[in-house]
């Protein structure tokens, strides 16, 4: 590894969040590794930080992480240019809301494998070599979705429990090693398009929780550098996830139904 950089590697770095977690890690010194889907707007980021930081390196790849096979492929990008991954930040992923059958059965299978299998395959390439370095860590995107059981956003919600359960589950696997794996629990976050048309569904709930992709990445990151295994931005979320506690749960289940059921019917 005599001469290999060092990277943080961000997926779904092109847009929101991820796109804020680059410029973040990049602002903070690091090198950073850019994989999203292959759109011109991916190498523009790319090519922005690289401007922005004629200091450091930037790289980007384009590949859809849908695909069984992409996991595989991101790791050997790394492996043949000697990048060397000691920031993971499984970002990627994709919302969805209506009715269960509202979606054909490709959709959700392409959103389980994004959100889920991605993170899990990615991690399983990437550890064993972060495991060799002095500190790494590994940043698992998930959401406040990820403390409720929410009807018409079954498969997310279902999918955030996931990668929650399963980044807790390997931190202390990891406890007395090297790396570090932390979560990343956003509520609303003006990012793209379907987004935007559920915070506006939402009205004053998503007001009160809403932050930008740039406080919530910078607030992530600083926490998991501080070794904080969980990062709910803002008070008001907070808040609600204490409220999911106390709430019983066939009244959560029928608040968020009548929640999220406005924005799947239209
Ligand atoms: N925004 C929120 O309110 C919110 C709240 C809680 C949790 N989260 C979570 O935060 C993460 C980021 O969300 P976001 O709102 O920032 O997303 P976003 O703005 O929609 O951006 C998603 C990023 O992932 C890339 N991407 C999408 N599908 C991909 C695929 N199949 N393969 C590779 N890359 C893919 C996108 O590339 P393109 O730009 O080319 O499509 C983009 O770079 C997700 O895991 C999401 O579930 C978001």
């Amino acid at each position: 590894m005599t001469n290999s950089k060092k990277f943080a590697l961000v997926t779904g770095s092109s847009n929101g969040i991820g796109r804020a977690i680059a410029e973040n890690c990049a602002a903070r010194g690091f090198n950073v590794l850019l994989v999203a889907l292959p759109e011109p707007k991916l190498e523009e980021v790319t090519n922005a930080l690289a401007a922005k930081y004629p200091n450091q390196e930037f790289h980007c790849l384009g590949v859809n992480l849908m695909d069984a096979g992409a996991p595989q492929e991101v790791f050997q990008w790394c492996q043949k240019n000697n990048f060397v991954v000691d920031i993971l930040a499984n970002n990627a992923g994709l919302g969805n809301s209506g009715d269960f059958l509202s979606k054909k059965a490709e959709f959700y299978f392409g959103q389980m494998q994004l959100n889920m299998v991605a993170m899990v395959m990615l991690t399983h390439h990437f550890l064993p070599e972060m495991q060799k370095l002095d500190k790494a860590y590994i940043l698992n995107v998930a959401s406040m979705a990820s403390y409720y059981d929410i009807p018409f956003k079954g498969i997310y919600a279902a999918s955030k429990k996931f990668v929650s359960s399963f980044s807790h589950s390997l931190r202390y696997e990891l406890k007395d090693s090297n790396v570090f794996v932390s979560i990343l629990c956003p509520a609303a976050v003006l990012t793209n398009p379907e987004v935007i048309k559920r915070d506006a569904n939402m009205g004053f709930v998503s007001k009160i929780t809403r932050q930008t992709a740039e406080q919530v990445a910078e607030y992530a990151l600083s926490r998991m550098f501080n070794r904080k295994p969980v990062s709910i931005p803002g008070v008001f979320p907070k808040f609600y996830r204490t409220l999911g506690r106390v709430i019983p749960h066939r009244m959560q289940l029928r608040m968020l139904a009548n929640a999220f059921i406005k924005q799947s019917r239209e």
